[in-house]
């Protein structure tokens, strides 16, 4: 991927008194006071602001908070709960600045101001043509730092990318870009892709994108029950979308005719209901009862992927393959991630359960890559090109 980095231009001196324009992914999680729950955005977002405060340039950040409707601000839209939570992180004022659209502001070079919630400005989830026009009269250097929205085309996510003199991609962003590259775009061989969760449907057209690249399928959870149904096996009153057994089929022949496989466990953890203490009962898969829930892959399943993950070039990771909340069907998830841990294969992982298995099993250091997106990393193992990287790819020619 050909994009230009913010890092090249401030180790080049070009952001030196520059007034600098920070897209940051801000949108955090809060409680009913307002009070910030989670904090990981914004302190991903901090190396980007630092480079350009020791660049020397004026520095503005926004990021959207929420889907707020444009034009009519609420008290629970505003950004203030992230400026001071920023401003700590930094050790600096942040000041908080609101309606920026038309300038009328000042932010000197070392100075950083938070620019309130973009999703209030009037054209931004459209990216009307006069909303980015301004937007790229704001700076001279534009910044896009928001892996998190680089599957939206919006006005600062996009439009200003097209208006600004300069536009390049912050640390965060260009780190993503370059995982994803090394993941999906030349990986090393062989690639494995886990891709669980409770339906199908939401993932078929993963499924089906990554059938054409990877030369593993490893399926889990409620998507593994389906194509369990699609390999004939009784899979009693487990989670599962019978009415796409078609589709996983399709899968199974395409991955086939490459030469590659979709594992189908050969062993799972059963209940008889859907419950942190309800007994757990290993089972081969041929034997699961009509009343039965498949709530885990079995011990023989894990072992054998896990043997593969550790032999894989490529690991990309999206969900966990059990109810790994619970203590008695954990096992799978938890073999899995430390197979993971072991294995010398460059390993992408993203989706909010599998940062929760993650965090769970503590492999954030073993693991290559954990991506800060949720929709924007399912788009791109969907195959899609994100807006953010055409638009900043364009820029950069
Ligand atoms: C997210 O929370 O996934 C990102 O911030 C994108 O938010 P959006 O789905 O409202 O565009
Ligand atoms: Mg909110």
């Amino acid at each position: 991927m050909n994009f230009i980095r913010f890092s090249d231009l401030c180790a080049q001196g070009r952001a030196q008194g520059q007034r600098v324009f920070i897209r940051a992914d801000l949108n955090v999680p809060q409680d009913d006071s307002g009070a910030i729950t989670e904090d990981t955005r914004i302190r991903a977002s901090v190396p980007c602001i630092r480079m350009a405060l020791d660049a020397g340039a004026a520095v503005m950040v926004t990021s959207h908070l929420g889907r707020p409707t444009e034009g009519a601000f609420k008290p629970e839209d505003s950004l203030a709960p992230v400026a001071t939570r920023l401003a700590e992180l930094l050790g600096q004022p942040v000041r908080l600045v609101a309606d920026w659209v038309d300038g009328g502001f000042t932010v000197q070079p070392g100075e950083v101001v938070l620019l309130e919630n973009c999703r209030l400005n009037v054209g931004e989830k459209k990216n009307k043509p006069e909303l980015a026009a301004k937007l790229g009269k704001l700076c001279d250097i534009f910044v896009h730092d928001a892996f998190g929205t680089a599957h939206r085309a919006e006005g600062t996510t996009y439009g200003i990318a097209e208006t600004a003199p300069i536009a390049c991609a912050g640390p965060l962003l260009a780190a993503e870009m370059d995982a994803i590259a090394a993941a999906l775009q030349a990986p090393k061989r062989p690639l494995l892709a886990i891709v669980a969760g409770s339906k199908v449907s939401t993932k078929l057209t993963i499924l089906q994108a990554l059938a054409k690249n990877v030369d593993g399928l490893i399926v889990g959870g409620g998507i593994a029950n389906t194509f369990m149904l699609a390999a004939g096996l009784n899979i009693g009153k487990s989670l599962a979308e019978p009415d796409l057994v078609g589709e996983a089929q399709a899968v199974i022949k395409a991955m086939a005719a490459r030469g590659a496989a979709v594992p189908i466990p050969t062993d799972v953890v059963t209940a008889k209901a859907f419950a942190a203490d309800a007994p757990a009962t290993v089972k081969k898969a041929t034997e699961v009862a009509d009343d039965d829930l498949i709530l885990d892959i079995g011990p023989q399943t894990a072992a054998l992927l896990a043997a593969q993950l550790k032999a894989a070039g490529t690991i990309v990771w999206n969900g966990p393959v059990g109810v790994f909340e619970f203590a008695a069907f954990e096992n799978g998830t938890k073999v899995l991630a430390q197979a993971i841990a072991e294995s010398s294969a460059f390993s992408i992982a993203g989706g909010g359960d599998t940062l929760a298995a993650i965090a769970k099993y503590g492999i954030e250091q073993q693991v290559g890559y954990i991506s800060t997106g949720g929709g924007a990393f399912l788009e791109v193992l969907e195959g899609k090109t994100l807006p953010a990287f055409e638009v900043l790819a364009r820029r950069a020619a």
